[in-house]
This record gives structure tokens, sequence and C-alpha cells, in this order.
């Protein structure tokens, strides 16, 4: 009914405009004054390993895929990341140094049990960030850290990848700290974490897509482009764009480009680029460049304030300027709401997409 979905229309959209609470839950009591604290992890020697595996499913994926290039950015530690239908069956090597991290909103995915199961056989110890109380997840790891973002009915994952962010951005923060590297870098992250659910509720404010939506929605072919920490960000927009608006998105890290997928693109093949104003973003332009000479129609999420976008770009998104690390976080909520409204006007009904179901616990 409308009052269970607040008077919105969806549990999709509901669930993405409780971001800025959801957020606030999982913060709650880990940030210290002297900085991130996990209880959950108190008793992991996280101090001398040197090897993370991270093993998860779609959404989850791409949330695991932002820690890696966040905890690698600061340290040497190798972070590996697979999706739990391959590392069920590949031969994972697990040693003393090693700590596995399975993500799962749900707690139920068949293949990524079936992958702590795995590992656990093999003496690894398992670190579970579950949103899902008592979920099968919580009983098979070691440790479970929640993420706090409340009941997600929506098939599509919104406020969960959020909150999975943010725990795994302090999961990053706390390790950092531990082994004592910590930065003026760093200390900007944490206050940003803490400021995102005034920023995020400031962006719900101004943020309109409707026209430019009811333009792009009649397209049958999007190509999402992102580099480094924002790579992921556009794998998570593809699929988004993919489950509920049934439109083939596909996602690229942008130096790919031209190593193939660059041939499709033509004025039928709109490119939806990540470019924030970080350190990339000057390899970013020339890719969008690329994809411009093959008239391709740009459609590109900034940082407030470049203004020089706007000559390469037919449309432009802005969000609001962000430490590097943190963009994953504050540009999320765009594609989400992007995919969101495709689905709704083309008619189709986001929260109970086709062939999909909200978690998958057969393989
Ligand atoms: C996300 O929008 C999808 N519905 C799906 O990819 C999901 O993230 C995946 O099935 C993993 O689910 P889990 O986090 O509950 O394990």
């Amino acid at each position: 009914s409308s009052a269970e979905k607040g008077g919105y229309k969806h549990f999709m959209i509901k669930e993405i405009y409780e971001e800025p609470e959801a957020i606030e839950s999982a913060l709650v009591g880990r940030i210290k004054l002297e900085g991130p604290f996990l209880k959950e992890i108190e008793e992991f020697n996280l101090e001398t390993i040197n090897k993370i595996k991270v093993v998860a499913c779609g959404t989850s994926y791409h949330a695991a895929l932002v820690f890696k290039y966040f905890l690698e950015k600061h340290i040497n530690i190798d972070v590996e990341v697979d999706v739990a239908s391959e590392f069920r069956y590949r031969n994972v090597y697990i040693d003393d140094n090693t700590a596995v991290i399975a993500i799962s909103q749900s707690g139920e995915t068949a293949d990524t049990l079936e992958s702590v199961r795995v590992v656990k056989r093999k003496g690894a110890k398992v670190i579970a960030i579950t949103n899902v109380v008592g979920s099968t997840i919580t009983r098979e790891s070691d440790a479970t850290i929640y993420m706090n973002a409340g009941p997600e009915i929506g098939v599509a994952a919104t406020k969960t990848y959020i909150n999975q962010l943010v725990v795994l951005y302090l999961l990053g923060m706390s390790i950092l700290k531990k082994r004592n590297v910590w930065s003026e870098n760093l200390e900007k992250d944490l206050n940003f974490l803490k400021n995102s659910p005034d920023i995020f509720r400031k962006m719900f404010e101004t943020i309109d897509l409707k026209e430019l939506i009811s333009y792009y929605k009649n397209f049958n072919h999007f190509m999402y482009i992102g580099r480094g920490i924002n790579y992921p960000t556009a794998l998570e927009g593809a699929l988004k764009l993919k489950e509920i608006s049934y439109i083939n998105a596909t996602a690229y890290p942008a130096g790919e480009l031209k190593h193939g997928p660059i041939a499709l693109l033509d004025p039928t093949f709109p490119v939806f680029a990540i470019a924030p104003k970080d350190s990339l973003y000057e390899k970013m332009k020339s890719n969008i460049e690329e994809s411009k000479a093959r008239k391709a129609r740009i459609i590109a999420i900034t940082t407030e304030g470049n203004k020089e976008i706007s000559s390469i770009a037919d449309d432009v998104i802005f969000v609001p300027e962000s430490p590097e690390d943190m963009y994953p976080l504050v540009i999320a909520p765009i594609i989400q709401i992007f995919a969101y409204f495709v689905a709704d006007m083309k008619g189709y009904d986001p929260d109970k997409p086709r062939n999909l179901a909200k978690s998958v616990t057969v393989e």
C-alpha cells in the first residue's frame, strides 16, 4: 500500500530518500574521538595481515571493489575481490596473513555463503558484512559488521549499497588506524563520512533529473565509464539501469574503451561518464572526448564548479566537491535516481523487476 511506502510511489525511491538516516544508523557508535572504531573486529589481528580477499555478488561486489581501491591507495596490502560464483570454485590460497570479508545485504546469497564455507575449511577467519540480523552468514562467519540500513524491500539495492560503502570505509580506516597509517586526507575522509547525511539531504533537495531522463529513457543502450575508485560506480550504474529498466547498459573502465567497446559508439549509444574532479579527471576527459568524436551523446557526472565539461558533455549532473576517496558515496544516489526514473517513466515497476528475486538463495 501507499502507506507502507510512506507516500512514495515505490519502495525503491523511498529507500533512496532514506539514505541520510541509513548512513546515520551505520555511523552510530563507530566514530570515536580517536577515530573510526568497529568493536566487531577488535579480536582480529588486522595489524599483521597482508592479504584481504573480499567475496560478494552484484551490488555487494561493487562495494567490495570500492573498498579495494580505497585501502590499496593508503597501504601496501593486496585486496583481492571476486564474485562469489567464481570464488567458490577456484583454488583460493589462504595463509595466516589472509583475512576474508564476505559482503551480502541479505546474508542469504547461496554463492556467498558457500564461499564462506570454502575458506573456513581452509582455516580462514571471515568477517561478514550484512544488513539482516541473524541471517545465515552471521552464523557462519567469525564476526559480523551490520550495515544497519533498515529493511530494504525494493529488489534493487539502494540504501544498502550506500551503507555497505560507509561500513567498508570505516573498516578500511580502522585497519589503517590500527597500523598507524593515518593522514590529513584520511581525516578529511572521516569528516566527510560524518557530514554525509546532511550532504545527501542537500543534494536530494536540489536534484532534478526528470527532464534529462525523459530524453534519455528512449535509448536502447548505454555505456557507463569510470576510472579508479569510480570504475565500480560505473559498474553499479549500469547494473541498476539493466535490472529495473531492461536497457542494455554496459560498464567499462574508461581506459579500456579503445580496446574494443568504442566500436559500439554512435549517436544511438550514449555514454554515461562518471567524471568527478579527481586525480584521474584529465584522463576521463580525454576518454569523453574520444567518445564525443564518435558522435555519442555524453551525460557526465562531475564536481560542482567544473565549467569546462559543458563544452564536451551534452548533459551534466553536478555533485558537491568531496574528498577524492568519497566520490563513490556521493555519486551513488545519482545513478540510482537516474535508473529509478528511467524505469518508472517507461512504465515498469522498479520494486519488482522481472526475472529477479531480492536474494538469490539458490545457485
Ligand atoms: C542489486 O541491485 C541486485 N538486486 C543484486 O545484484 C544483489 O546485490 C546481489 O544479488 C547480492 O545480494 P546480497 O547482497 O543480498 O548477497
